[in-house]
């Protein structure tokens, strides 16, 4: 998959992009990542990609002049998803991040400042995208976990196929508890069942605590 963003702050996305898993899926081809500071599509002196909004208010509204020319260099029209990361955007789920991992070509738009000019909205990008409701500083920081949700969907990039399958959301439930050696530790004990070998009743019990858990943590999920 490649993946294109454009933000004021590409050394932001680098490191989390670089590291460990997602550097290992560049490394192996799965994702092919490009990251552009928007400031390169400006055209005045002093690279003004901002400016006060219409109508008096707060704050600084992004111009759409950088943003169109970014997106029509780096689109392919066919095979390209523009995105645009934005606390107003559709909520970001695992079956979302499912639907964009099937896709070719992303180009993810990181807004900052108050907002984006929204011609922008209207006439260039597919979707409009918020990782959850709260409002971060920069959409840079919402593209890396956009971008990293999806990445390790790819074919090739987990290590075992099976681990994204047992995820939470994917079964509509939360991963139940996990443990590991040693077996007690400080005076807690694992529970028993795990260390008994009794792979259905493993299975069962996994599966209740997936359900207490749900319940506890997470009630609208069994609504
Ligand atoms: N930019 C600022 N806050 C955001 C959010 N919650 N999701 C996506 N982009 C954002």
């Amino acid at each position: 998959m490649r993946v294109d963003i454009i933000t004021l702050f590409p050394e932001l996305c680098r490191a989390p992009l670089d590291e460990s898993m997602m550097g290992r899926a560049q490394e192996a081809g799965a994702l092919d990542l490009h990251l552009y500071n928007l400031r390169d599509w400006t055209s005045d002196r002093h690279h003004v990609v901002d400016d006060a909004p219409f109508g008096g208010g707060q704050g600084m509204v992004m111009k759409p002049e950088a943003i169109f020319a970014a997106v029509e260099s780096l689109r392919t029209v066919t095979t390209s998803s523009v995105v645009l990361m934005t606390p107003q955007g559709r909520r970001f789920t695992q079956s979302v991040a499912r639907e964009y991992a099937a896709k070719e070509h992303l180009i993810v738009v990181c807004g900052h400042y108050e907002g984006v000019d929204h011609r922008v909205i209207e006439h260039l990008v597919d979707a409009e995208i918020s990782i959850g409701d709260y409002v971060l500083t920069n959409g840079a920081i919402a593209a890396v976990v956009f971008i990293d949700a999806i990445v390790r969907l790819l074919p090739g990039v987990l290590g075992h196929e099976q681990s994204s399958a047992d995820d939470s959301f994917s079964s509509g439930l939360l991963e139940g508890p996990q443990y590991t050696r040693p077996a007690e530790f400080r005076g807690w004990k694992v529970p028993e069942v795990l260390l008994s070998g009794h792979h259905a009743e493993i299975a069962a019990w996994r599966k209740r605590e997936a359900e207490r858990r749900t319940r506890e943590n997470r009630p609208d999920l069994l609504a």
